[in-house]
């Protein structure tokens, strides 16, 4: 039996910090309010595009697996925030990495975009196709919201993280999932005007009216994910309390932690990280995962579970059984190009333009 055995891991955060309180300098908000409801405390906005968030966060995975790049069969990009639609976001990082023998795609499963690139990357490793994948989620979900919207607008922040997946004989790497969608509801969670529905000449360029139900989101995201899961463990037979580690989408605390209830995860199986980074969207979860091994969360042969959810309403789980090697085997020491903008300064544009198409939109 052939396995995807996980060999290398990255991440990559924009240096600039948008904390509560820089939100409440335009927003009728707090860092009450915000802690309170949501556990977070700040996010990253990003100076650069998503492929290149992508890009340092895959040299970072390629040097924890001590791989070269044109060692890749291929790479699949989870994003909801291509920086162009035509050509994807995924050639731009496969020329920035040099994965010069790779097929690369982008894949747009929103939030859940990860999870399914890890199943999919996993998949063709099984099936022979592949020897060796690099799998990454990476967003700039601030870029399409509207700011006029206090609900959502303090949410979410950019970030990009990635794995490197290569065949194996050993029992390793993800071993079973359950992912689905449940499409009746894809409207509560919406950027609008963001594909080929956009008026052509509507002139309300920069500006994409976000819908967001965000009691119900938080209510199918809770029922999908924990639906997900008892799925995944059902398929392998395991009992909640045989998983070590549980890597969950950093959306919301309360989501986190209704979902480590149900599983009786005590609080050390758990990685949280939201208050850093709010909601990276397909970015959370290897995110997460990095974390977890930099700060020794991780021990060989553990069992992890990851679950995710976002729009679509797209949800899954997968059930992945670590490997052998906890530790990178090198280390990348690229960075990004230094910001000479603070986050507030980059984002003040978008809030003028949005101020701007909602006064235009109420004459
Ligand atoms: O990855 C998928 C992305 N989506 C999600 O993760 C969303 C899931 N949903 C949520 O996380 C929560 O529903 C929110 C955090 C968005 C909202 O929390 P809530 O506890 O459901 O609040 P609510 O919408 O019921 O609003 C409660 C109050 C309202 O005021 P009134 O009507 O009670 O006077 C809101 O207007 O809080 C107000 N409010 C705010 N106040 C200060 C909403 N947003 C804010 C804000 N600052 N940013």
């Amino acid at each position: 039996m052939r396995y995807a055995n996980i060999t290398g891991w990255g991440k990559c955060l924009p240096p600039s910090v948008l904390s509560n309180e820089d939100l409440a300098t335009f927003l009728d908000t707090s860092d009450e309010w915000i802690s309170t409801r949501t556990g977070i405390k700040e996010r990253r906005i990003s100076h650069v595009s998503t492929a290149e968030l992508a890009s340092l966060a895959a040299k970072r995975a390629l040097a924890a697996a001590g791989l070269d790049a044109a060692e890749l069969g291929m790479v699949i990009l989870a994003t909801a925030c291509p920086d162009t639609l035509i050509p994807n976001a995924a050639s731009a990082v496969q020329a920035n990495i040099g994965a010069v023998n790779a097929a690369v795609f982008d894949l747009n499963a929103a939030c859940t975009g990860f999870v399914y690139g890890l199943s999919v990357g996993t998949a063709m490793i099984r099936s022979g196709a592949m020897k060796k994948v690099l799998v990454i989620g990476a967003d700039r979900i601030p870029y399409f919201l509207d700011y006029n919207q206090r609900d959502v607008s303090v949410l979410f922040g950019d970030g990009a993280g990635a794995v490197v997946l290569e065949a194996c004989d050993e029992e390793c790497g993800l071993l079973a999932e359950k992912l689905g969608c449940d499409g009746e509801a894809r409207d509560i969670l919406t950027a609008r005007d963001s594909g080929t529905v956009r008026e052509r000449f509507s002139g309300a360029d920069g500006f994409f009216e976000v819908n967001f139900e965000g009691q119900e989101i938080f209510k199918r995201a809770v029922r999908g994910m924990g639906q997900a899961i008892t799925g995944v463990l059902e398929k392998l037979a395991l009992e909640p309390e045989q998983i070590d580690l549980l890597v969950p989408h950093q959306a919301n605390i309360r989501i986190i932690d209704t979902l480590a209830k149900r599983l009786k995860a005590p609080p050390e199986k758990v990685i949280v990280n939201i208050e850093k980074y709010g909601n990276t969207s397909a970015a959370t979860v290897p995110i997460a995962l990095c974390e977890a091994l930099e700060t020794g969360r991780i021990k060989p042969g553990d069992k992890i579970l990851m679950a995710a959810f976002g729009a679509g309403l797209t949800w899954g789980a997968v059930v992945l059984k670590w490997g052998s090697r906890v530790t990178p085997v090198s280390e990348c020491s690229e960075e990004l190009p230094p910001s000479d903008r603070t986050a507030l300064e980059i984002l003040t544009p978008w809030v003028n333009g949005c101020r701007a198409a909602a006064a235009k939109k109420a004459t």
